[in-house]
């Protein structure tokens, strides 16, 4: 089933009377199950393609549609909600709330949204903490964690809503060897259970996991820049 279709998509930034172009044209289709990985150099538009398949950037030209619905006739809230429901997140640096404890954190989407009894959304918040193994740390504070536990919070937090796609923004760009491999694990192991994983890198080891492959390169500067 196909989850996510963008077709010819653009985005330009425009900068101090300077237009640059960092996607051009790209198309992409991802489908239940796939597991897509974008590569590329630093600076190549690998984090903008993600954000706009996500529904959290909107391309300059082009149409991104999720489950055939065009994400661009969809208002603010109805793109929160989405993503909300159907999108977990892990970017690079974990963006949690250090004074709040491992199960909190991994609780939080629940706060928004469709609601969802109390006893569900703990039962799911511990299925997850065992899932990344971190069973034992659900009532630590997070801001005593390593690099390594916080990432798999972050994956817990991602997943918690059982999300029909995850993107996954250089995940392990900041883990050790053996860290790194323990998210792509369980990246993989969401595919097999159905999910589609978007996942950005720059490591050709991490982009062997994928089933499906977009290279970015990055495009010139405008002349006038370049001068
Ligand atoms: N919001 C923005 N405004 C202006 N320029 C941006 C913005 N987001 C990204 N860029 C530029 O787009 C280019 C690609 O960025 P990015 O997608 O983050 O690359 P990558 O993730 O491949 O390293 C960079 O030159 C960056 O400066
Ligand atoms: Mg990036």
């Amino acid at each position: 089933m196909l989850l996510l279709e963008a077709r010819a998509l653009s985005r330009s930034f425009a900068a101090a009377g300077v237009v640059q172009t960092v996607l051009a044209a790209v198309s992409v289709q991802l489908a239940a199950g796939e597991f897509l990985v974008i590569t590329g150099p630093s600076g190549s538009g690998k984090s903008t393609l993600l954000n706009l398949l996500s529904g959290l950037d909107q391309p300059t030209a082009g149409e991104v549609r999720f489950r055939g619905q065009l994400l661009a006739t969809l208002s603010a809230t109805a793109i929160a909600r989405l993503r909300n429901a159907s999108f977990g997140h892990i970017f690079q640096t974990p963006h949690l709330l250090p004074d709040r404890t491992v199960e909190e954190n991994v609780a939080l989407p629940f706060q928004y949204g469709s609601a969802c009894p109390k006893a569900t959304m703990e039962a799911r918040v511990s299925e997850l903490l065992t899932y990344v193994g971190l069973e034992e740390m659900a009532r630590r504070r997070v801001a005593n964690l390593s690099g390594g536990e916080m990432q798999r919070v972050v994956f817990a937090r991602a997943l918690v809503r059982q999300p029909e796609v995850i993107f996954a923004d250089e995940p392990t760009g900041s883990l050790d060897a053996a860290n790194s491999q323990r998210i792509l694990q369980l990246l993989q192991r969401q595919t097999e259970e159905g999910r589609a994983v978007v996942l950005v890198t720059h490591d050709p080891q991490v982009a062997a996991c994928g089933t499906a492959r977009v290279h970015l390169e990055k495009l010139p500067l405008p002349e006038e820049v370049r001068q």
